[in-house]
């Protein structure tokens, strides 16, 4: 039996997802949205799908799971949507723009009492951050784990939009690699007239390790490792495999200014790993418990930032649909 997928979103991720869906045995995309009329028709066209809006997609009789790839500001409404109809959905993150919208999906997930949203943190499905992870065991308790973070943005992005977009990613990789959640945070910026220019976030978590982000937003070249210190030894990832040229006299080893680039195969194996869950009825991968607890750490290091002060991450309870481990 093939799984329809409804697609929401047609821009740079939802069409990236879509080919990778389209590669999955027993998925195939039958309806697609964009508030951009001209991208779903086209993107439409090259799957074979029709074009619908993004509430009627969820709907269809035919749409048995949703991508959501659409703008941020509306991935909660769409994710709430396809819990209220029992749809499982792979929401690109953030799960909202506010802690509000975040904490509405888990609201509506967890009085559906039911796992359906998987968040797109698609860093645990990165080679070379699940070669850290496995390198872990065996290593004892974690104490450190230090995240860099370069980015070559020039949108002059906001602040909460660089938190809600770029260093959830981050704070979510330390919550995975340690399971335990962040208590406290400080951040330390380095401004620039036109927004800031480093920044480096210390987290101490419940485990009594820390957990640190260097991140910076105009940087030299697009660049993501992680470095993990245990009590047993270390491990971290390696520099992404890329080229030397030799040119003009000079040796050049290229870092790289594109994100996609880096994460291509993690966006791969994600929707993979989401094909074969849907296939099995299972779920796998990032929660709304976790898209929830990464914005509310998010919005602790903005107050941090904000105020210069050290910031207390107050969370809810963790509602027992998310089990102990995640
Ligand atoms: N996981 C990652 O590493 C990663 C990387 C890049 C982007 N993202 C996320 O993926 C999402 C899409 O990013 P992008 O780079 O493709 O952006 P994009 O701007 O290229 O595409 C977004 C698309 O959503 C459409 N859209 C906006 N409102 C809509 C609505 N109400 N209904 C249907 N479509 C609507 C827009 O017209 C646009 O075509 C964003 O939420 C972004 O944060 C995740």
């Amino acid at each position: 039996m093939t799984i329809g997928v409804g697609l929401i979103g047609c821009g740079g991720m939802g069409s990236w997802h879509a080919g990778n869906l389209a590669a999955q045995p027993g998925l195939a995309v039958v309806a697609v949205a964009d508030a951009v009329p001209a991208a779903a028709a086209s993107l439409a066209s090259s799957l074979g799908a029709r074009v619908q809006d993004g509430l009627e997609l969820i709907g269809s009789d035919d749409v048995d799971a949703v991508l959501i790839a659409s703008s941020d500001e509306t991935h909660a409404r769409f994710a709430v949507a396809a819990i209220e109809v029992g749809k499982p959905c792979l929401c690109e993150k953030p799960l909202g723009t506010t802690i509000e919208q975040a904490r509405a999906v888990l609201d509506a997930e967890v009085a559906a009492g039911r796992r359906l949203v998987r968040v797109g943190f698609m860093r645990e499905l990165d080679p070379a951050h699940a070669q850290v992870a496995s390198a872990l065991a065996g290593l004892g308790p974690i104490t450190k784990v230090r995240c860099v973070h370069r980015n070559v943005d020039d949108e002059h992005r906001s602040v909460e939009a660089l938190f809600a977009q770029s260093l959830v990613h981050d704070i979510h990789t330390i919550r995975w690699l340690t399971g335990a959640e962040f208590e406290r945070v400080t951040v330390h910026v380095v401004s620039r007239g036109d927004g800031f220019h480093d920044l480096l976030l210390v987290g101490e978590l419940t485990s009594g390790g820390l957990g640190t982000i260097e991140f910076e937003d105009h940087g030299f070249a697009y660049e993501v490792q992680v470095e993990v210190t245990a009590e047993g030894g270390m491990a971290s990832t390696l520099p992404h495999p890329r080229v030397i040229t030799r040119a003009g006299a000079i040796e050049a080893l290229s870092i790289g200014t594109d994100w996609f680039a880096r994460f291509e195969e993690a966006y791969r194996v994600e929707i993979e790993d989401w094909a074969r869950c849907l296939g099995d009825g299972t779920f796998g991968g990032p929660t709304v418990w976790d898209g929830f607890v990464a914005q509310m750490v998010a919005r602790a290091g903005e107050l941090a930032m904000e105020s210069d002060a050290v910031v207390a991450v107050e969370l809810p309870a963790r509602p027992s649909l998310y089990g102990d481990a995640r």
